[in-house]
This record gives structure tokens, C-alpha cells and sequence, in this order.
């Protein structure tokens, strides 16, 4: 079985001082959150889609989704953790108490502050965690990569050839990331706040999606104004 897993558990503390989580920003008509749970809900293969937010905006999350989303019936929000990786850990328990983890149960997990993903995106991420067990979605490092391990000095710069930015979706076998994140001391969850990174050090596969350029997270206040761009530009 496949899930949707759309991560929305963080409080957006760059984005300044607004009266909302960035995640329920307007872009457009409508929340940020909503354009993002949208595009999952097009996608037939998923079993459920389970929207993940800070406990005290689950109320909201639900009454938003009530007024935009006709067909709920397969959107279930649930409250999220105090890490990223918490937040995933949630999804996956939930999925292991109401439906059961099955081995080859996968998790697409998004950020809900990327609604500019594409259906051929959630696709491929489908297919490659079917085929191979993980993947992570990124595009070609455009930029040049320069590495300072003291901020001061430049100590490396990688090939460019083989550099890459990670967007999301990250798309794991459920199992197989509940084993392993189960496995780490608390400085490595510490340090591993990306979930993809905890496979790559324990030695796992992950395979790369192609992403887009305009699949956007939206942090700053500036990318509210690109947000609104690319929403015009898509119309
Ligand atoms: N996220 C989450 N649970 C957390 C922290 C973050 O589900 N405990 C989600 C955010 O809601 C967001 C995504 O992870 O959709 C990407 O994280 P980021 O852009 O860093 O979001 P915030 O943590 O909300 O932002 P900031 O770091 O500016 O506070």
C-alpha cells in the first residue's frame, strides 16, 4: 500500500512573524497546505493521505480541508512531532495502528510548503520506492558547490557534474525507515534531520528522482512572491 505522507508539523520561524504556519499562507484562493494536498489527491494509488501539523492547528487543518476539498474521504490529519524526522515517525505509527505495516508499505513524504509538485513527480517516486525501496527527489546543482567545513575558508569544491539540490518528495519503504531510525543513538537523530540521509550513512540505496526547478519550498518571504508567480504562470 501506498501513502501520501504531507509533512506540515513545523512552525515556519523564517518566514517571519505571521499570524499563521507558513503552510497556511494564501497563495492564490487558497492555503498553501490545500494547493499541496491537492496534487496527492489526484493520485489514485494513494491509500490515504495523512497530513501531519502541530497540535494546536490540527482543528484548523481540518476545517481548511472541509472548505476547500469536496472528496475527503481518504485525507486524514493527525498531529505531528517536535523533529522533521518525529513528524514521519507519526505517520508511520499511525499507518501501523489503523491499517497495519505491511513489508512493502511506502510513504511519500512531502513538504506541505512545496505545492508546486508535479503529478509526474509523485509518480515516479512511486515507482522507483516500488522498484528499489527509496528514493529522493533532486535537481542538478546549478550553482557551484563550495564546501567550508570551518565557515571561514573554502576547504572543497565538488565536481558540479554530481552535485544535487534535494527537493521532496522522499519516498521510503515504511518498515524499512522505522528499523532504521529506530536504530540511532539520539546525536545521530540529531544530526540526521534529513530522513533520506539516514539510509544513505546506514549504507541503504536511495535512488534520485528528477525534480523541477520550480518545485519550490517556500521559507523566506520572498519565495510567498515566487509562490505567486508561479501560480499565475500555471493558470
Ligand atoms: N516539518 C514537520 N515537522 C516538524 C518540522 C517541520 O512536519 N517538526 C515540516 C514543515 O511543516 C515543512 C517541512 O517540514 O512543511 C519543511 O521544513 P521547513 O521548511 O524547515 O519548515 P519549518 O520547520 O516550519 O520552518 P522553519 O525552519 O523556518 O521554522
Amino acid at each position: 500500500m501506498v501513502y501520501g505522507v504531507i509533512l506540515a508539523g513545523g512552525i515556519g520561524s523564517r518566514m517571519g512573524n505571521t499570524e499563521k504556519p507558513k503552510q497556511f499562507l494564501l497563495v492564490g484562493e487558497k492555503p498553501i497546505i490545500i494547493h499541496t494536498i491537492e496534487k496527492f489527491y489526484a493520485i489514485d494509488q494513494f491509500e490515504k493521505i495523512i497530513v501531519l501539523c502541530p497540535s494546536q492547528w490540527v482543528g484548523h487543518t481540518q476545517s481548511i480541508i472541509k472548505k476547500y476539498i469536496k472528496d475527503r474521504s481518504r485525507i486524514v490529519v493527525i498531529e505531528g512531532g517536535d523533529t522533521r524526522n518525529e513528524t514521519i515517525m507519526n505517520s508511520i505509527r499511525y499507518i501501523e495502528e489503523n491499517d497495519g505495516l505491511k513489508d512493502d508499505t511506502i510513504i511519500v513524504t512531502h513538504d506541505s510548503v512545496r505545492p508546486f509538485v508535479t503529478y509526474r513527480i509523485l509518480e515516479e517516486n512511486i515507482k522507483f520506492a516500488e522498484k528499489y525501496g527509496a528514493c529522493d527527489t533532486v535537481i542538478p546543482a546549478t550553482d557551484t558547490i563550495v564546501e567550508s567545513t570551518d565557515n571561514l575558508k573554502i576547504s572543497s569544491i565538488p565536481d558540479r557534474k554530481h552535485m544535487y539540490q534535494g527537493q521532496t518528495p522522499q519516498t521510503f519503504n515504511a518498515k524499512k525507515l522505522k528499523e532504521l531510525y529506530l536504530g540511532l543513538s539520539e546525536e545521530e537523530k540529531e544530526i540526521l534531520t534529513d530522513a533520506a540521509k539516514i539510509f544513505v550513512i546506514k549504507g541503504e540505496e536511495i535512488y534520485l528522482v528528477e525534480g523541477e526547478v520550480h518545485n519550490i519550498k517556500i521559507t523566506y518571504p520572498y519565495d510567498l512572491r515566487v509562490a505567486e508567480s508561479l501560480l499565475k504562470g500555471d493558470k
